[in-house]
């Protein structure tokens, strides 16, 4: 029996499959034609059309801030990714293992297991996106010793307290790799009057960006529209600015790392003493975040392996287990 494991994450979408490992990744980004309705381009090629469309397509994030901002467009994602996979491999209907967003809705969970069985799933299972994130990062989240997983992808960053293969408790807030892009802009705008496009303000925290003088990196050079007159512009940005322009988003990341633990059972918070912190998911990679963590809290932090596929090789992980991790998901058939 074939079995798939999928990401589905308001960034990036990672699929596994049985046996083979990881094997496609994604940003999740659809292009829609809005006179047809109908799929114009899914993935990297639709992430170069963001910001740069003709009014009839329309490029678009369809989960963009931690939730299904766009179903339909999220189901057409879906679909496609999903057929790419289980079309070249000549499986019979596989069974599939989904880590949606926190946020979801009930209803919106049911959802997407509905859109998953239509494109021909023998059946689905939804798994939690800290359970998977923190299996991935090697995390015993079947024992009976408490962990903690700070997951920071682009839409949510999840702060969860895992023990005995569940969540104990956890934070969900949206600020995370979204709201620091956001605040890049916003910093620039009102520094230099200048409007960069989100693709601009991505690549800046991720070429430039850190949380600590001691990792900075220089200046890059970014393009963009003057505010006063109209004209194109180009500024030169330096890391320290990055910095400053992230830091509010920063604390309250922090902050709520420090208020979960606050909150954390006592019998808990002294395994999570002695094990450390894990930070997943893209923001993981800031540099010197792990260390900023470590030094408020206390507690020894690490970045995981691989943050980014974090939660596929965690899913992965739960697949490829027959039976010894069984307990994390519960599939629906048809
Ligand atoms: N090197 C990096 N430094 C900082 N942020 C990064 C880096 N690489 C990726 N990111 C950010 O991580 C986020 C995507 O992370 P991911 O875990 O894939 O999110 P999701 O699970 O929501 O799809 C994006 O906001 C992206 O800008
Ligand atoms: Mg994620």
């Amino acid at each position: 029996m074939k079995s798939i494991g999928i990401d589905l994450g308001t960034a990036n979408t990672i699929v596994y499959l049985k046996g083979r490992g990881i094997v496609l990744r994604e940003p999740s980004v659809v292009a829609i034609d809005q006179r047809g309705r109908h799929v114009v381009a899914v993935g990297s090629e639709a992430k170069l059309m963001l910001g740069k469309t003709p009014g009839s397509i329309s490029a678009l994030r369809p989960l963009k801030n931690g939730v299904i901002a766009e179903f339909d467009a999220t189901a057409a994602m879906h679909r496609h990714f999903f057929k790419k996979v289980s079309g070249n491999t000549l499986m019979s209907r596989p069974k599939v293992i989904i880590c949606i967003p926190y946020g979801v809705t009930e209803v919106e969970k049911r959802a997407v297991e509905d859109v998953t069985l239509e494109a021909g799933a023998q059946s689905v299972a939804l798994i939690e996106e800290p359970v998977a994130a923190a299996i991935g990062s090697g995390l015993r989240v079947e024992d009976a010793r408490g962990s903690m997983i700070v997951d920071i992808g682009g839409g949510t960053t999840e702060v969860a307290v895992l023990s005995l293969g569940g969540i104990v408790l956890s934070t969900s807030l949206r600020t995370a790799g979204d709201e620091l892009d956001e605040a890049i802009s916003s910093y620039i705008k009102r520094k230099y009057n200048v409007l960069i496009g989100d693709v601009t303000a991505e690549a800046l925290k991720k070429r430039i960006g850190s949380v600590h003088p001691s990792f900075d990196k220089g200046t890059m050079e970014v393009r963009g529209r003057n505010l006063m007159n109209g004209l194109p512009a180009i500024i030169n940005v330096t890391s320290a600015e990055i910095r400053e322009s992230m830091a509010d988003e920063i604390r309250s990341i922090i902050e709520s790392i420090r208020v979960t633990l606050e909150n954390t059972p006592p019998e808990l918070s002294s395994d999570i003493y002695d094990s450390g912190i894990v930070l997943s998911g893209g923001g993981a990679l800031l540099p010197g975040l792990d260390l900023l963590v470590s030094r408020i809290t206390g507690i020894r932090t690490v970045v995981a392996k691989n943050p980014l596929d974090c939660v596929a090789i965690g899913i992965g992980r739960v697949i490829e287990s027959v039976g010894e991790l069984s307990g994390v998901v519960n599939f629906r058939g048809r």
